[in-house]
């Protein structure tokens, strides 16, 4: 019997990745964070003095194939045992991600990876294609969305709480900018599934969409 997928894809900060966290820890699914591969990806091939051009895109794929990557509990996450979890989550981390991403050698060499993470008793995956390519058959696949004014507040917090400074209209400038490379890229671009039911997150709180998406699931069994 193959374990049930709950695909929650949508934009950068949209909420998603808070969102599916909560998810799979009310029902006890495994936790699919795909940006970090992304993320660990740019970091890898950054480390490594790869520049992040499409003429390297098959030198990434392979070098981030070769590498041995942990997940551990608390979204720490080490690279050939180094822990790389604080080093992939800065705003130029996300702006690596988001270029290897467009390359399909990259996309490709991250896709059984991806799959892999299906296990039962069941598995919630948070991305971009979640619902459109890795699990084209999950049962139930939700696409949340948000203003970008909403957005660009949330990361502020973020960064903020976290000490560090931030600047409202280079968050917007940044998300916008993400925002196009996902949607307009050839290669799975950011989409709704056909299939997907869709959830504006910008006026709710986590609680509300949490109890929705376990809403929704409750109505697919
Ligand atoms: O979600 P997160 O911000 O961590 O993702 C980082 C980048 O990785 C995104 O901006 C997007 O370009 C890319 N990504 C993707 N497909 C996914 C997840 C993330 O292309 N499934």
């Amino acid at each position: 019997e193959p374990a049930p997928v709950i695909c929650i894809d949508g934009p950068t900060a949209s909420g998603k990745g808070t969102i599916a966290a909560i998810v799979a820890e009310r029902l006890g699914y495994h936790l699919l964070d795909s940006g970090s591969l992304y993320r660990i990806t740019g970091l890898a091939a950054s480390r490594a003095g790869i520049e992040l051009t499409e003429a390297n895109a098959q030198a990434i794929a392979d070098l981030v194939s070769s590498k041995v990557i942990t997940f551990l509990p608390d979204q720490q996450v080490l690279l050939d045992g180094d822990d790389i979890s604080l080093d992939i989550r800065t705003e130029q981390a996300g702006m690596n991600a988001s270029q290897v991403a467009t390359f399909p050698a990259v996309r490709q060499a991250l896709l059984q990876v991806q799959r892999n993470f299906c296990r039962l008793p069941g598995l919630v995956g948070d991305g971009r294609d979640m619902g459109t390519t890795i699990f084209p058959d999950a049962p139930l696949k939700v696409y949340l969305t948000a203003s970008v004014q909403c957005r660009a507040e949330r990361r502020y917090k973020q960064l903020i709480s976290k000490g560090l400074s931030a600047n409202m209209a280079d968050l917007i400038a940044d998300l916008e900018a993400r925002d196009a490379r996902d949607i307009n890229r050839a290669a799975s671009p950011l989409k709704p599934a056909q299939d997907a039911l869709h959830w504006d997150n910008s006026d709710s709180t986590i609680d509300e969409a949490v109890q929705q998406v376990l809403t929704w699931w409750e109505q697919r069994q």
